[in-house]
């Protein structure tokens, strides 16, 4: 409907312009008896003492307020919803070789000894930091339950390593990841457990896919160890910003990009002691604490802690230190004043300023057309 209607806008925006443009043409014709001789666009431009120039002038506006019409006409309609603009089309954060990768492992999520026995152990660190971080933001807490009333997604939840551990903290948690075997492996490990059965609920979906119904919905965003495994890191950062409710918190665990992570993270951990199977990590994909602090500035959180964590290989066990230069642990939070701008007004007030600008210009042309 709202397409008919832009078009038919279009059209007789179209038609105007078009009018204007043949009027004028037609006064000039008209005039070609007083002026005497055959009617030619140059010749006449001669006889009025107008550059042949003003003719062209005079169509580059009328094409220009054509394309400026258009252009404010296809900026109202997308700017309705910025969201479903930007991420109801083709673009993804899905790369198809990640999910075969993690498809393949799919069944071993919860064996502590086996290839995701890091992440297990990860646990250690990460589940205090979200809880202690979270637990800064609220007045009171219940004692065993310190997350309840709390809404927290876990994207890329995987097998529901971290899902579940902040579901017994009293969060009601909502863990999405785009490989469809992982899920079932992560409900089927929370049926086990009737309390955590009704606090998690899991999806099979890329975070791009639900942006839009769950705007504005959570009191955190967790992506831990996934922003690595992300094509488009930036759209990841948006949707994740997006689905935030003011003042919410985001936390992030992933690798950082320098040649020890290359040298540890993927020769020694997958070639040589075969920690993570071969494939998992891509470098080019690792990202450096300043990059990501950049990307989550920019999209309106406030970076408030990075932090660095050391993996012992031969403990199997995971601390916190200060060196960032493999992996760590990062806390934004959303501005508790973001608003939405209303871009369509932005974008029309831009527009009319640049015809203005462009008016101005080509005054001399009206001038002479008017003589
Ligand atoms: C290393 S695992 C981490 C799993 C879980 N967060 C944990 O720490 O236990 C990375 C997960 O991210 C998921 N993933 C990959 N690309 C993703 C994307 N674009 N959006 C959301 N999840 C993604 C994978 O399917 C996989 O389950």
């Amino acid at each position: 409907m709202l397409n008919v209607l832009l078009c038919r806008a279009f059209c007789l925006q179209l038609e105007r312009w078009s009018c204007i443009l043949r009027s004028s043409e037609d006064n000039l014709k008209n005039l070609q008896p007083l002026l005497g001789g055959a009617y030619s666009k140059n010749q006449l431009s001669w006889t009025l003492q107008i550059k042949p120039s003003v003719f062209s002038e005079y169509r580059i506006m009328c094409f220009k307020s054509y394309s400026m019409t258009f252009a404010c006409l296809n900026r109202m309609k997308s700017y309705r919803l910025p969201w479903t603009r930007l991420y109801s089309t083709s673009r993804t954060t899905v790369d198809s070789s990640e999910v075969k990768t993690f498809l393949a492992l799919a069944h071993r999520w919860w064996d502590e000894q086996g290839v995701y026995a890091p992440l297990h152990s990860m646990n250690d660190l990460r589940v205090p930091f979200i809880r202690d971080n979270l637990l800064k933001t609220v007045a009171d807490h219940q004692p065993g339950k310190p997350l309840s009333g709390m809404k927290i997604l876990d994207v890329g939840c995987g097998g529901g390593l971290l899902t579940e551990p902040l579901g017994r903290l009293g969060a009601s948690v909502i863990g999405i990841d785009p490989v469809d075997e992982n899920i079932k492996t992560a409900q089927h490990h929370k049926s086990f457990d009737p309390v955590l059965d009704k606090r998690i609920e899991y999806r099979a979906c890329s975070l791009e896919k639900i942006v839009e119904e769950t705007a504005e919905t959570f009191d955190a965003v967790v992506a831990s160890e996934v922003v690595e495994h992300v094509l488009d890191l930036e759209m990841f950062i948006q949707c994740c910003c997006q689905v935030l409710k003011p003042g919410g918190s985001l936390f992030i665990t992933t690798i950082n990009k320098t040649q020890l992570s290359y040298a540890l993270g993927i020769v020694f951990s997958e070639q040589i002691a075969g920690i993570v199977p071969k494939g998992t990590h891509t470098w080019e994909k690792f990202v450096s604490p300043e990059k990501l602090e950049s990307i989550l500035e920019s999209n309106g959180l406030s970076v408030q802690t990075v932090a660095g964590m050391l993996y012992n290989p031969f403990s199997g066990y995971w601390r916190w230190s200060e060196n960032t230069s493999l992996n760590y642990a990062a806390h934004a939070l959303k501005s508790s004043m973001q608003k939405h701008p209303a871009p369509a007004e932005f974008a029309l007030k831009e527009e009319t300023e640049e015809l203005r600008i462009e008016t101005s210009t080509n005054s001399g042309v009206h001038e002479a057309l008017k003589k």
